[in-house]
């Protein structure tokens, strides 16, 4: 399937004359001039290398990535879909791209507008009186959120207020966020159904607690049906409640978290609404929030004046900036696209057609291997590589690196903590019947493997140019050159 890559500086020089280009027969400019210091006749130590190898170097390097475009993705939590190309053409309009935020506001009316259009359609569906653009991703829009809790507080007075409850289910950054924001976390435990344990809830309640996070649908993929006793409790002893809105695909058009009390939500746009995903570069993770806690939002917030469209600076109260001008605005345009372009009832299809294809691959797979919970999940699903463990020897990680031999990006691994060897399994709306149950085919032949020649799972996967790095160093210390 891969093509083995050499690194550029191991191609031998000049193997082939390179006739596609006619020599440049110009005066020689005074480059020297021009640059000053740094220039250097020294020719950097750069190889010489035929055009047509060049190419071929760099496609097959290419296509030793997999992604969303190569076929299906199904990592659950951090999943990013598939965006649609309409999205990145009306993102690359000139009158989008060939603006800057510094122009003056008369002539990027059409941009404000947007953005300002953008906030009522996100209001609508969240259920939320107001939106900032500014996060560049989910965790930052945690940050974001949470900041405006604790300014919440503060202009009260009520500085006491220093807890942030949690449950184990959430997703990890939702405590380093409020960590970062100088609270102290909570961890309220999961009931035998994998949802928050309500008695547990009330224990934890007193006149410290800031505010709750929650993540709805939660990292189980279960919907948190006792979600307005939640935000009820934390509302009567004067917290606020955080919806982690990361799963909003799972619910779009079906249910909106202002109705279910909360204050503050942040959207994932790479999972919900088919954007890029952010990884704290140039992503979005919107903050919506409710009027009274509009005052504190970041700054500036676009407003729309007798004369147009603004960006309005003068807000007192507000925690500030969190990244500069309005945020990620080609993200934003993307996400306008992709709401537009489905319109209500298209959204409500997308919700709908990710929770059905969860549970299709769940029942196809649900045989072959233990599952987190016996409850029906949302937009994906928990199963665990613990029976093969037990069988075989064979882990979640030998389960997940032979699925790159199938020809799949295998599921997210060992999260959530709170399942030993846990697969969480995304495969979004866009896959298609046939894709589902290829993805399903895999599992159930990989399970089959896994008694009958475990040493396949060991030693996968068998056709990746790279089969089983040190995982963390990989990461954190890549060596992308000789
Ligand atoms: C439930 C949940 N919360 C928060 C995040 C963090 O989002 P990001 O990776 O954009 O910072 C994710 C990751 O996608 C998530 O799944």
């Amino acid at each position: 399937m891969y093509k083995d890559t050499k690194l550029i500086f191991a191609y031998e020089t000049k193997t082939k004359p390179n006739r596609l280009i006619a020599p440049l027969d110009l005066d020689k400019p005074d480059l020297a001039s021009f640059y000053g210091e740094a220039y250097s006749e020294e020719l950097p130590d750069l190889p010489d290398i035929d055009e047509v190898s060049v190419i071929r170097h760099y496609t097959n390097l290419s296509a030793m990535n997999y992604g969303v475009e190569t076929g299906t993705y199904p990592l659950g939590s951090c999943t990013m879909k598939y965006n649609p190309k309409v999205n990145e053409d009306l993102a690359a309009l000139d009158g989008f791209t060939m603006t800057h935020p510094l122009q003056p506001e008369e002539t990027v009316q059409g941009n404000l507008e947007l953005l300002y259009s953008l906030e009522q359609k996100l209001c609508d569906l969240i259920g939320m009186d107001h939106f900032t653009f500014q996060p560049s991703a989910g965790a930052h829009g945690e940050h974001t959120g949470l900041l405006l809790i604790k300014a919440y507080h503060e202009d009260r007075g009520d500085t006491k207020r220093n807890i942030i409850i949690v449950p184990d289910s959430a997703h990890g950054t939702n405590p380093a966020s409020a960590a970062m924001v100088g609270y102290q976390v909570r961890e309220v435990a999961s009931n035998e159904k994998g949802r928050v344990d309500l008695e547990a809830l009330k224990e934890l309640m007193s006149d410290q607690v800031a505010g709750l996070m929650l993540t709805n649908p939660n990292t189980l993929g279960l919907f948190e049906t006792e979600v307005e006793e939640i935000t009820k409790l934390v509302h009567d002893c004067g917290g606020l409640v955080y919806y982690d809105g990361a799963n909003a695909n799972a619910i779009l058009m079906q249910a909106r978290p202002g109705d279910m009390g909360f204050d503050v939500v942040h959207l994932n746009v790479h999972k919900t609404l088919s954007t890029p995903h952010g990884g704290g570069g140039p992503g979005a993770g919107p903050v919506g929030c409710k009027d009274f806690l509009a005052p504190y939002l970041p700054k500036p917030v676009v407003v729309r004046r007798q004369d147009g469209f603004a960006l309005d600076y003068d807000r007192p109260k507000s925690i500030g900036k969190v990244r500069a001008f309005t945020g990620s605005f080609g993200i934003m345009v993307r996400a306008y696209a992709y709401i537009l372009a489905n319109g209500a009832e298209g959204l409500k299809e997308v919700s709908e057609g990710a929770v059905a294809n969860a549970n299709y691959v769940l029942e196809r797979v649900r045989e072959a291997y233990d599952v987190a919970s016996e409850e029906a999940p949302m937009h994906e699903f928990v199963i665990t590589g613990a029976r093969q463990k037990k069988g075989s020897g064979c882990n979640t990680h030998d389960i997940a690196k032979r699925l790159i031999d199938y020809g799949f990006h295998p599921p997210t691994v060992y999260f959530p903590l709170i399942v030993p060897e846990a697969m969480m399994v995304e495969p979004t709306e866009t896959e298609s019947r046939a894709d589902l149950d290829a993805l399903a085919d895999a599992l159930l032949k990989i399970a089959e493997e896994a008694e009958d020649k475990p040493e396949l799972l060991r030693g996968a996967p068998h056709q990746a140019p790279i089969s089983r790095p040190d995982e963390t160093r990989a990461a954190r210390k890549p060596i992308v050159k000789a």
